[in-house]
């Protein structure tokens, strides 16, 4: 029960370990405390420990059934729920998700459907719960916030019918990002990603792919745009890849390589938006994608001032994603590996955090 010792999965400052807890957890408010079935894994759960974001039970996604309600939960005993947490420095033990017992925050959590008629031609499960809340709020910030771009089937206003680039169509973020802008009507959508994820990535939506690592990638993405005979002014960087590291060459960047891709006749024009999961210091066009937003966010460039118009933009995205859950709408990622115990746990989030993962979203099976 949440008031016994048990093992949790901790993230101290120099990485995840195995650490026995008793603190018990009694929620307050508008928490739900939760027995969770599945948590899913992120390489935040490890990188965050980078930038400071610690010293708390590790992981973000997760999906459970609720034993006990603070007075103002939206939910009852035996819902079953799925959500995330944020994150923030000093996050209270009960806030992550890799451990048997966890509290719901009040905000980002949804309840799967009872009924199969409610829950999408394939049914929401827990499991697959469990890989949705950061990969989609993430890339819905890219596409509808950060990027203006409308959803009319979700009820979300923005511009209608855009050519898109999603660079790094076969990370979790992106292959959300992928299907979302299907469903909204959006198109070409170019993809970079691995020659073996082509075909998937086609399945799923992506109207060409390329591959990243051609040396030529951004002409043959240039070529494409102008065969096409439709501008492309929107690209969404679901990697980042190589725009941290001090040192590395920013043109060979992903955001540089994304941006060049579609501004071969537009240079610095008005129409162009760029937005990148990371942050992209050296081309400030590029906005900055965020799982969670909030006025009082621990990362200054999460706050929102109307955080009330982007938390209705995302429960529209979610409630879409719950009622449309299955193939040829909203499937997440198409490869979910389920791994079970604390040390299978432990590596798959080292895997995940040092990108070796493809095309695929792990999620822990509890008890751990
Ligand atoms: N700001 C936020 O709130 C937020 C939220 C979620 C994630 N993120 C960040 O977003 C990034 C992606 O997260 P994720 O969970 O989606 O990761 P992931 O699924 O583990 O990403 C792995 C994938 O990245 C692709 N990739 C790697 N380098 C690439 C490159 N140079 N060009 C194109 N694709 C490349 C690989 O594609 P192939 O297998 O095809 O090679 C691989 O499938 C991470 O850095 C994460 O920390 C940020």
């Amino acid at each position: 029960m949440a008031s016994s010792t048990r093992t949790v999965i901790y993230l101290s400052p120099d990485g995840p370990v195995l650490r026995d807890i008793s603190e018990s957890y009694r929620p307050t408010g508008a928490q739900s405390l939760l027995r969770v079935d599945y948590s899913g894994i992120n390489p935040a759960d490890i990188k965050h420990a980078a930038i400071g974001l610690h010293s708390s039970v590790a992981g973000y996604d997760m999906s459970g059934e609720v034993l006990e309600t603070g007075p103002d939960s939206p939910f009852q005993p035996g819902d079953r729920i799925f959500g995330l947490n944020p994150t923030g420095p000093g996050r209270p033990l009960h806030m992550g998700a890799h451990q048997d017992f966890a509290m719901a925050s009040d905000r980002f959590w949804y309840k799967l459907p009872a009924s199969p008629a409610a829950a999408g031609p394939r049914r929401l499960g827990p499991r697959e719960a469990a890989t949705l809340p950061v990969m989609t709020l993430t890339a819905a910030d890219g596409l509808f916030h950060l990027l203006g771009l409308g959803f009319p089937r979700a009820g979300i206003a923005g511009s209608a019918s855009q050519g898109l680039l999603i660079w790094g169509g076969a990370s979790t973020v992106g292959v959300a990002a992928l299907q979302l802008a299907k469903a909204a009507g959006h198109g070409p959508i170019f993809v970079t990603a691995s020659a073996k994820n082509h075909a998937a990535l086609a399945a799923l939506g992506a109207d060409r792919c390329f591959d990243y690592r051609s040396d030529d990638v951004v002409e043959q993405i240039r070529k494409a745009i102008r065969d096409g005979g439709k501008p492309v002014r929107h690209a969404l960087d679901t990697v980042g890849a190589a725009s941290l590291a001090a040192g590395d060459e920013f043109e060979k960047s992903s955001p540089a390589l994304a941006a060049a891709s579609i501004q071969e006749d537009q240079q610095d024009g008005p129409g162009v938006k760029l937005a990148c999961v990371l942050p992209v210091r050296e081309d400030p066009r590029f906005k900055l994608c965020f799982a969670t937003r909030d006025p009082d966010s621990p990362l200054p460039m999460a706050r929102m001032a109307d955080a009330e118009a982007w938390y209705g933009m995302q429960a529209k995205v979610m409630s879409w994603v719950v009622g449309n859950f299955g193939e040829g709408q909203y499937v997440g990622c198409p490869n979910v590996t389920v791994v079970k115990g604390a040390a299978e746990c432990l590596e798959a989030m080292r895997r995940s955090a040092e990108g070796r993962s493809s095309l695929e979203k792990i999620v822990c099976e509890h008890p751990l």
